[in-house]
Protein backbone atom coordinates (compact mmCIF):
# COMPACT_ATOMS: atom_id res chain seq x y z
CA UNK A 1 0.00 0.00 0.00
CA UNK A 2 1.49 3.27 -1.20
CA UNK A 3 1.30 6.59 0.40
CA UNK A 4 -0.80 9.27 -2.68
CA UNK A 5 1.23 12.10 -3.73
CA UNK A 6 -1.42 14.45 -1.40
CA UNK A 7 -0.79 12.03 1.64
CA UNK A 8 3.06 12.59 1.56
CA UNK A 9 2.52 16.43 1.75
CA UNK A 10 -0.13 15.96 3.94
CA UNK A 11 2.18 14.11 6.12
CA UNK A 12 5.32 17.17 5.54
CA UNK A 13 2.93 20.03 6.17
CA UNK A 14 1.27 18.58 9.54
CA UNK A 15 3.76 16.05 10.68
CA UNK A 16 0.87 13.08 11.29
CA UNK A 17 -1.48 11.25 9.04
CA UNK A 18 -4.90 9.25 10.08
CA UNK A 19 -5.42 6.49 7.78
CA UNK A 20 -9.17 5.88 9.07
CA UNK A 21 -10.37 2.27 9.63
CA UNK A 22 -7.14 0.72 7.77
CA UNK A 23 -7.70 -2.54 9.90
CA UNK A 24 -10.52 -4.41 9.60
CA UNK A 25 -13.26 -4.90 12.21
CA UNK A 26 -11.96 -9.11 12.45
CA UNK A 27 -8.23 -7.79 12.51
CA UNK A 28 -8.98 -6.03 15.09
CA UNK A 29 -10.50 -8.69 16.98
CA UNK A 30 -7.91 -10.86 16.36
CA UNK A 31 -5.61 -8.52 17.91
CA UNK A 32 -7.83 -7.55 21.00
CA UNK A 33 -7.97 -11.03 21.78
CA UNK A 34 -4.36 -11.37 22.81
CA UNK A 35 -4.55 -8.37 24.89
CA UNK A 36 -5.82 -9.94 28.21
CA UNK A 37 -3.30 -12.92 28.52
CA UNK A 38 -0.54 -10.40 27.88
CA UNK A 39 -1.85 -7.67 30.26
CA UNK A 40 -1.88 -10.24 32.83
CA UNK A 41 1.64 -11.07 32.67
CA UNK A 42 3.58 -11.11 35.16
CA UNK A 43 6.48 -9.07 33.16
CA UNK A 44 8.84 -6.13 33.44
CA UNK A 45 7.92 -5.18 29.39
CA UNK A 46 4.15 -4.24 31.88
CA UNK A 47 4.36 -1.12 33.05
CA UNK A 48 1.41 0.06 35.30
CA UNK A 49 -0.41 3.02 36.18
CA UNK A 50 1.32 5.09 39.23
CA UNK A 51 -2.30 5.81 40.94
CA UNK A 52 -4.79 2.36 40.12
CA UNK A 53 -1.94 -0.45 39.13
CA UNK A 54 -3.75 -1.09 36.04
CA UNK A 55 -1.16 -1.50 32.58
CA UNK A 56 -0.40 1.61 31.13
CA UNK A 57 1.70 0.21 28.48
CA UNK A 58 2.76 -3.34 28.08
CA UNK A 59 5.70 -3.42 25.71
CA UNK A 60 8.22 -6.09 23.57
CA UNK A 61 4.42 -7.34 22.56
CA UNK A 62 6.21 -8.55 19.09
CA UNK A 63 8.31 -10.88 21.11
CA UNK A 64 5.79 -11.99 23.63
CA UNK A 65 3.02 -12.60 20.62
CA UNK A 66 2.31 -14.63 17.71
CA UNK A 67 -0.48 -12.27 16.05
CA UNK A 68 1.63 -9.15 17.75
CA UNK A 69 4.50 -10.67 15.71
CA UNK A 70 2.73 -10.62 12.27
CA UNK A 71 1.47 -7.00 12.82
CA UNK A 72 4.79 -5.46 13.47
CA UNK A 73 5.84 -6.97 9.40
CA UNK A 74 2.12 -5.88 8.58
CA UNK A 75 2.10 -4.43 4.83
CA UNK A 76 -0.13 -1.83 5.08
CA UNK A 77 2.06 -0.21 8.12
CA UNK A 78 5.64 -0.89 6.57
CA UNK A 79 5.15 -0.16 3.08
CA UNK A 80 4.07 3.52 4.06
CA UNK A 81 6.53 3.98 6.51
CA UNK A 82 9.23 2.55 4.40
CA UNK A 83 8.15 4.81 1.69
CA UNK A 84 8.51 7.93 3.90
CA UNK A 85 11.90 6.84 5.48
CA UNK A 86 13.53 5.99 1.62
CA UNK A 87 15.77 3.09 3.32
CA UNK A 88 15.20 -0.05 6.07
CA UNK A 89 13.95 -0.03 9.16
CA UNK A 90 14.36 -2.16 12.15
CA UNK A 91 12.08 -2.38 14.93
CA UNK A 92 12.88 0.40 17.62
CA UNK A 93 9.73 -0.44 20.06
CA UNK A 94 6.19 -1.76 20.08
CA UNK A 95 3.40 -1.45 22.53
CA UNK A 96 -0.39 -1.22 23.54
CA UNK A 97 -0.65 1.80 25.43
CA UNK A 98 -4.11 1.08 27.22
CA UNK A 99 -5.37 4.17 28.76
CA UNK A 100 -8.03 2.15 30.54
CA UNK A 101 -12.05 3.39 31.31
CA UNK A 102 -11.63 5.39 34.49
CA UNK A 103 -8.22 5.50 35.28
CA UNK A 104 -6.07 6.26 32.32
CA UNK A 105 -3.30 8.28 33.00
CA UNK A 106 -2.07 11.28 30.71
CA UNK A 107 0.69 11.21 28.40
CA UNK A 108 2.48 14.92 29.25
CA UNK A 109 3.59 17.06 26.22
CA UNK A 110 6.28 15.68 24.51
CA UNK A 111 8.01 14.29 21.26
CA UNK A 112 9.25 11.44 21.02
CA UNK A 113 12.90 11.65 20.10
CA UNK A 114 13.58 13.99 22.82
CA UNK A 115 13.30 10.87 24.88
CA UNK A 116 15.31 8.70 22.51
CA UNK A 117 18.09 11.29 21.60
CA UNK A 118 18.44 12.01 25.62
CA UNK A 119 18.10 8.12 26.83
CA UNK A 120 19.37 5.96 23.87
CA UNK A 121 21.39 8.44 22.02
CA UNK A 122 20.23 8.65 18.56
CA UNK A 123 21.42 10.87 16.46
CA UNK A 124 18.73 11.87 14.31
CA UNK A 125 14.87 12.50 14.34
CA UNK A 126 14.17 9.99 11.88
CA UNK A 127 11.84 7.31 13.74
CA UNK A 128 8.02 6.71 13.05
CA UNK A 129 5.47 6.20 15.71
CA UNK A 130 2.78 3.91 13.49
CA UNK A 131 -0.61 3.21 15.67
CA UNK A 132 -3.57 1.55 15.29
CA UNK A 133 -6.39 2.05 17.33
CA UNK A 134 -8.03 -1.43 19.09
CA UNK A 135 -10.87 0.44 20.60
CA UNK A 136 -12.86 3.38 18.61
CA UNK A 137 -10.74 6.37 20.12
CA UNK A 138 -13.18 9.56 20.43
CA UNK A 139 -12.65 13.25 21.68
CA UNK A 140 -13.68 11.21 25.17
CA UNK A 141 -11.51 8.60 25.93
CA UNK A 142 -8.01 9.98 25.81
CA UNK A 143 -7.33 10.44 22.46
CA UNK A 144 -3.65 11.92 21.39
CA UNK A 145 -3.48 15.47 20.62
CA UNK A 146 -1.28 16.61 17.84
CA UNK A 147 0.47 20.11 17.27
CA UNK A 148 -0.29 20.43 13.73
CA UNK A 149 3.43 21.25 12.01
CA UNK A 150 4.97 21.61 15.36
CA UNK A 151 8.05 18.95 13.86
CA UNK A 152 8.80 21.96 11.92
CA UNK A 153 10.30 23.91 14.47
CA UNK A 154 12.91 21.35 15.21
CA UNK A 155 13.56 20.22 18.56
CA UNK A 156 12.38 21.91 21.50
CA UNK A 157 13.92 22.25 24.55
CA UNK A 158 12.87 18.98 27.19
CA UNK A 159 13.22 18.06 30.74
CA UNK A 160 12.97 14.94 32.01
CA UNK A 161 9.53 14.23 34.27
CA UNK A 162 9.63 11.53 36.56
CA UNK A 163 6.94 12.14 38.71
CA UNK A 164 3.82 13.03 37.02
CA UNK A 165 2.98 9.31 35.78
CA UNK A 166 5.20 5.99 36.16
CA UNK A 167 6.72 6.41 32.71
CA UNK A 168 9.80 8.36 32.63
CA UNK A 169 9.38 10.80 29.61
CA UNK A 170 11.34 13.94 28.42
CA UNK A 171 8.65 16.87 27.97
CA UNK A 172 8.10 19.73 26.27
CA UNK A 173 7.43 23.09 29.03
CA UNK A 174 4.41 25.08 28.47
CA UNK A 175 5.27 28.05 27.48
CA UNK A 176 6.67 26.43 24.57
CA UNK A 177 3.66 24.47 23.83
CA UNK A 178 1.41 27.55 23.98
CA UNK A 179 3.34 29.00 21.22
CA UNK A 180 3.31 26.13 19.00
CA UNK A 181 -0.40 25.70 19.38
CA UNK A 182 -0.87 29.71 19.08
CA UNK A 183 0.73 28.71 15.50
CA UNK A 184 -0.95 25.29 14.34
CA UNK A 185 -3.50 24.75 16.51
CA UNK A 186 -4.37 21.59 18.45
CA UNK A 187 -6.00 18.17 16.74
CA UNK A 188 -7.16 15.27 18.36
CA UNK A 189 -6.58 11.95 16.70
CA UNK A 190 -9.83 10.13 16.33
CA UNK A 191 -11.39 7.14 14.45
CA UNK A 192 -12.53 4.29 14.45
CA UNK A 193 -11.03 1.02 15.65
CA UNK A 194 -8.72 -0.02 13.42
CA UNK A 195 -7.45 3.63 12.04
CA UNK A 196 -4.10 3.97 12.59
CA UNK A 197 -1.69 7.11 12.49
CA UNK A 198 2.07 7.95 11.24
CA UNK A 199 3.73 10.36 13.20
CA UNK A 200 7.35 11.68 12.99
CA UNK A 201 9.68 11.75 16.46
CA UNK A 202 9.45 15.73 16.26
CA UNK A 203 5.70 16.14 16.28
CA UNK A 204 4.58 17.66 19.84
CA UNK A 205 2.06 15.47 21.53
CA UNK A 206 0.24 14.62 24.55
CA UNK A 207 -2.90 12.78 25.68
CA UNK A 208 -5.62 13.47 28.49
CA UNK A 209 -6.81 11.15 31.16
CA UNK A 210 -9.24 8.52 30.18
CA UNK A 211 -12.90 9.17 32.98
CA UNK A 212 -14.79 8.02 30.30
CA UNK A 213 -15.99 4.82 30.88
CA UNK A 214 -14.59 3.23 27.72
CA UNK A 215 -10.88 1.72 27.09
CA UNK A 216 -8.74 3.33 24.72
CA UNK A 217 -6.45 0.59 23.72
CA UNK A 218 -3.62 1.69 20.89
CA UNK A 219 -1.27 -0.37 19.11
CA UNK A 220 2.52 1.87 18.77
CA UNK A 221 5.28 0.36 16.63
CA UNK A 222 8.14 2.54 16.22
CA UNK A 223 10.53 2.14 13.23
CA UNK A 224 14.08 3.55 12.72
CA UNK A 225 16.59 3.20 9.98
CA UNK A 226 19.61 1.42 11.24
CA UNK A 227 21.89 4.32 9.98
CA UNK A 228 20.14 6.13 13.06
CA UNK A 229 20.76 3.65 15.01
CA UNK A 230 20.96 4.12 19.20
CA UNK A 231 24.86 4.74 20.80
CA UNK A 232 24.23 4.01 24.15
CA UNK A 233 22.64 0.88 25.89
CA UNK A 234 21.16 2.24 29.24
CA UNK A 235 17.78 1.66 28.84
CA UNK A 236 16.09 -2.25 28.76
CA UNK A 237 15.92 -3.83 25.29
CA UNK A 238 12.10 -3.42 25.38
CA UNK A 239 12.17 0.38 26.01
CA UNK A 240 14.92 0.16 22.61
CA UNK A 241 15.25 -3.09 21.05
CA UNK A 242 18.83 -3.84 20.15
CA UNK A 243 18.16 -6.01 17.55
CA UNK A 244 18.73 -3.25 14.45
CA UNK A 245 17.43 -6.40 11.80
CA UNK A 246 15.33 -5.01 8.60
CA UNK A 247 12.03 -5.50 9.21
CA UNK A 248 10.72 -7.04 5.90
CA UNK A 249 6.68 -7.15 4.96
CA UNK A 250 4.55 -10.43 5.25
CA UNK A 251 0.90 -11.00 3.62
CA UNK A 252 -1.77 -8.54 3.63
CA UNK A 253 -4.08 -11.50 4.78
CA UNK A 254 -1.36 -12.32 7.61
CA UNK A 255 -3.54 -11.71 10.74
CA UNK A 256 -6.28 -13.54 9.69
CA UNK A 257 -4.39 -16.65 8.67
CA UNK A 258 -4.04 -19.07 11.52
CA UNK A 259 -0.43 -20.08 12.97
CA UNK A 260 0.86 -23.53 11.86
CA UNK A 261 -0.14 -25.98 14.83
C1 LIG B 1 -0.77 7.82 24.20
O1 LIG B 1 -0.85 6.58 24.11
O2 LIG B 1 -1.77 8.49 24.47
C2 LIG B 1 0.52 8.52 23.97
C3 LIG B 1 1.27 7.84 22.92
C4 LIG B 1 2.55 8.49 22.51
O3 LIG B 1 3.06 9.36 23.18
O4 LIG B 1 3.05 8.10 21.45
MN1 LIG C 1 5.01 9.89 22.22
Amino acid sequence: MRLSGEQLERFERDGFLVLPELFSKDEVAALRARLAALFAADDPANIVEKNSGEVRTAMGLHLRDPVFAKLVRHPRLLEPALQILGEAAYIQQVKVNVKPAFVGEVWQWHYDFATHHAEDGVAEPRALNLHVFLDDVTELNGPLYFIPGSQAHGPAPATLDTATTSYPLWVVDRERVTALAAEGGLAAATGPAGTALIFGDLLVHASPGNISPYDRRIFSLILNPPSNAPTTRARPDHKHHRDLTPVVPLADDCLLVPAPA
